[in-house]
């Protein structure tokens, strides 16, 4: 039996594009924690951020990865900013196959020119922000993942066949 497939990495890495189509390959539902969050809070991520501050979304995202990552196997994509609390790291890496979207700064910097949604890079310089982000968390990726996946020049059905063939 297929576990469940965890997909981590920072915003704009791919992981609802290729979860989507990884789970039609896998003919398992797709589950979207970030899109979970947003149905039990009732607003954006964004405006939620804005009204109660990071750390209260924090707290819903590890019940949310908790219940997911307990309930029927299926294909997860996670919010980037998942791994940094050790008990989703833990719970993640104990519960199904985690595969690390990696791509560098510069790739997610034009793949996200153009986003309204995500509040950590709502700043004047998205670049330096991605670099920040990513020297901070590129370590604990690496801790939670059972395979990296570099997303840097496949198409998303070849990303999609990468991890196909470690399952
Ligand atoms: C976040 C990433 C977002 C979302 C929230 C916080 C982060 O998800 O969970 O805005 O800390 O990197 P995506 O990775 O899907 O953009």
């Amino acid at each position: 039996m297929i576990p469940g497939v965890f997909l981590i990495g920072l915003p704009g890495a791919g992981k609802t594009t290729v979860g989507r189509q990884l789970a039609r390959r896998l003919q398992l539902p797709f589950v979207d924690s970030d899109q979970v969050i947003e149905e039990r809070i009732g607003c954006s991520i964004r405006a939620f951020f804005e009204r109660e501050g990071e750390a209260a979304f924090r707290d819903i995202e590890e019940a949310v990865i908790d219940e997911l990552t307990l309930g029927a196997a299926c294909v997860l994509s996670t919010g980037g900013g998942a791994v940094l609390r050790p008990a989703n790291r833990r719970r993640l890496r104990q519960r199904g196959r985690v595969f690390y979207l990696r791509s560098t700064p510069d790739e997610l910097s034009r793949r996200l020119r153009h986003d309204r949604t995500r509040p950590l890079l709502q700043v004047t310089d998205p670049l330096s922000r991605l670099r920040e982000l990513y020297a901070a968390r590129d370590p604990l990726y690496r801790e939670t993942a059972h395979y990296v996946i570099e997303t840097g020049r496949p198409s998303v059905a070849t990303l999609v066949n990468m991890i196909l063939m470690q399952l």
